[in-house]
Formats: C-alpha cells, structure tokens, sequence
C-alpha cells in the first residue's frame, strides 16, 4: 500500500497541521433579544437564552468582548401596545433599538453592532411587511418603513443593517437611503438566501412575533429550491450587499458552498433557533454531547464555505474554542 492516509491522523499535532477548518471566535456572531423591561428574563420558547434588559445588555456585551466575541445582533421584543399594523415604531429614532445603540457604542465602542432590518417584531400581524387588507404583503410601502428604520438604526450608531425581510429590491432602496444621509460606511449584509423555515419557531416566541395570519411563503423562500438563491445573490450583488447570508444553516450546507462558490462577497450562514434547541434537547436527554456536537456543527458551517456564523453558541463556543 502506497498511500496510507491515517498517516497523517497519527497524534493531535499532525492532524492540526493538516486541518483546513478553522473555527475561531473571531468568526461568530451572537444574536441577542432584549427588551425595556428592567428584568433580565429567561425565554421560555429558548431554553438557555435570555431577554436582556437595558442594563443586563451593557453586562452581556462586556463579557461577550472578553469571551472574544466582538459582534453581536440585536433582536428586540416590542411591546403590544407600540405594535401597528405598518411597523411605525421601527423608525423611531427613540425606541428600543435605537436607545439600546447608542449606549451600546458609547460604552462598548469596539463592539460591531448589527441590527435586524424587517418589520415583524413591530408589526401587529407579525409579518415582515406590511399585510394588505386581502392578506398580501405590500413590497414597495413595505421598503419605505425599512428605509427610516434603517436610518434611525444608522443614525444611532449600528455598524451594519442586516435586513431579513426578503422584500425585493430593498438592498438598493436601503444602500441609496444610507448614502443619501451620508452613512457610507454603514455595512449592509443581506439575509439572500433566507427560507420559509419551521426552524424558526422558537425565535417567533422568543419576541412573540409569530404570524397571526397566513405564513411567510410569499417573501420567504422555498426550501426546495436552490437555483433561486443564485438569483437573489446576483441581485443583492447588483444592489450593494456588502455581505450576504444564507439561512438556516445546518439543513442548508449545500446552499451556503453553492453561494460561496458563486460570489466573492463574504458569506454569513445563520444557526437559527430551531437547529440551537435541537441539539440542546438530544443534550439535555443525554442522547448526545453538547458541547461536541455543537463544535462540530460550527466547524460544518465553516467547511460548507461561511466566512462568519451567527449562532446562540457563540459565547460558549468562544469559552471552548479558547
Ligand atoms: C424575522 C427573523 C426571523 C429570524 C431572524 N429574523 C424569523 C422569521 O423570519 O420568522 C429567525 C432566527 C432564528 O430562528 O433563530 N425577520
């Protein structure tokens, strides 16, 4: 036998040489919720992941910076009251968001702060656009609530608008937004390859924003298709996307090499709530080791071809990987 390639798996040392993934905290992006309560609160739909209050975040994002985690994105539960049915909230320059940036930035200033572009933790349907009277959801009046809320995010101090809302169009409409104010180096990183997932079920909880009616197929896309996210990557390109991102991870391997391959932008993939909380029930039965397992789900992401993960092991797998 001529080739013996166990040669090279002989001790630790000969296989890091050979190792060609690297997972390294420098890569991960930590999704975070929070709310204007004074409380930190654990979520029920999210075992082991919390709705951080306005102080509880500033306490967060120091340990987030020393466990080596420098980005995070930022996720806020609405109150029901400031719900309406086009999402006016979202462009307050006073709300949640906004507030929480600039304290964030001001205390935190090498902290990379990303924030969700889309309407529905605002909206009273609980849609990422605005839902017409027959059900359909309105893609240009929809792109006018994401320009001010994208502004009022840039505005107080957001480092990069990630707009999940899957409305067409709107990476150009929001670019010419930002530059229209003068935020040119305000980033952009577009959710391309964003599927109508059941994955996302526990993050819907997480800020009860579930759809009250009908489902998210008509923006989101289908998870039998994979020639359309080439599509949506050759556009967001043409629009300005500075990074894009495929979503959800795990069960999308081939989509995230497929748009690796295909652009040189680089690739974010989003380890949702759903492929989090399943591997947090097989641990919690005993059926697998988490902490393997979610490494070696991380290490997959990055093989697949993502440059950077978003995912709610960051700050563990920061601990781990240290
Ligand atoms: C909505 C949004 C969703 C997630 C991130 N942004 C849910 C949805 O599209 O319904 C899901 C993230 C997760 O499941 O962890 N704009």
């Amino acid at each position: 036998m001529l080739q013996r390639p166990r040669r090279n798996r002989r001790t630790q040392a000969i296989r890091d040489l050979v190792h060609e993934t690297a997972l390294q905290p420098a890569d991960l992006i930590y999704p975070v919720f929070l709310h204007a309560d004074r409380v930190d609160t654990p979520i029920g739909a999210m075992p082991g992941q919390t709705r951080w209050s306005p102080d509880g975040l500033l306490g967060l994002a120091e340990r987030a910076l020393e466990a080596g985690i420098r980005s995070v994105v930022l996720f806020p539960k609405i109150e029901d009251a400031k719900k309406d049915r086009v999402g006016t909230e979202a462009g307050n320059d006073e709300g949640l968001i906004p507030a929480t940036l600039r304290s964030l930035k001001k205390q935190f200033p090498e902290l990379t702060l990303i924030t969700d572009v889309a309407l529905d933790p605002y909206s009273s349907d609980g849609h990422d656009g605005i839902v017409a009277d027959d059900g359909r959801i309105l893609n240009d009046e929809t792109i006018e609530v994401l320009e001010r809320q994208a502004l009022a995010q840039a505005r107080a101090g957001a480092d990069i608008v990630a707009p999940s809302d899957m409305m067409d169009g709107r990476i150009g409409r929001l670019r010419r937004a930002l530059d229209s104010e003068g935020f040119h180096d305000v980033g952009l990183l577009s959710y391309t390859a964003k599927y109508a997932s059941s994955f996302y079920g526990p993050f819907r909880g997480a800020l009860d924003s579930a759809p009250k009616a009908g489902d998210k197929k008509t923006y989101q896309m289908d998870p039998r298709n994979r020639r359309e996210a080439l599509r949506e990557l050759a556009l967001d390109e043409a629009e300005g996307a500075d990074m894009v991102m495929v979503k959800p991870a795990g069960p999308y391997l081939d989509i995230i090499r497929e748009v690796r391959d295909a652009t040189t932008l680089p690739v974010a993939a989003y380890q949702v709530s759903g492929e989090y909380l399943m591997i947090e029930a097989a641990a919690q039965s005993g059926w697998l080791d988490r902490r393997a397992v979610a490494l070696e789900s991380l290490v997959g992401i990055k093989r697949a071809g993502a440059d950077m993960i978003l995912t709610y092991y960051a700050m563990e797998a920061a601990a781990w990987l240290a």
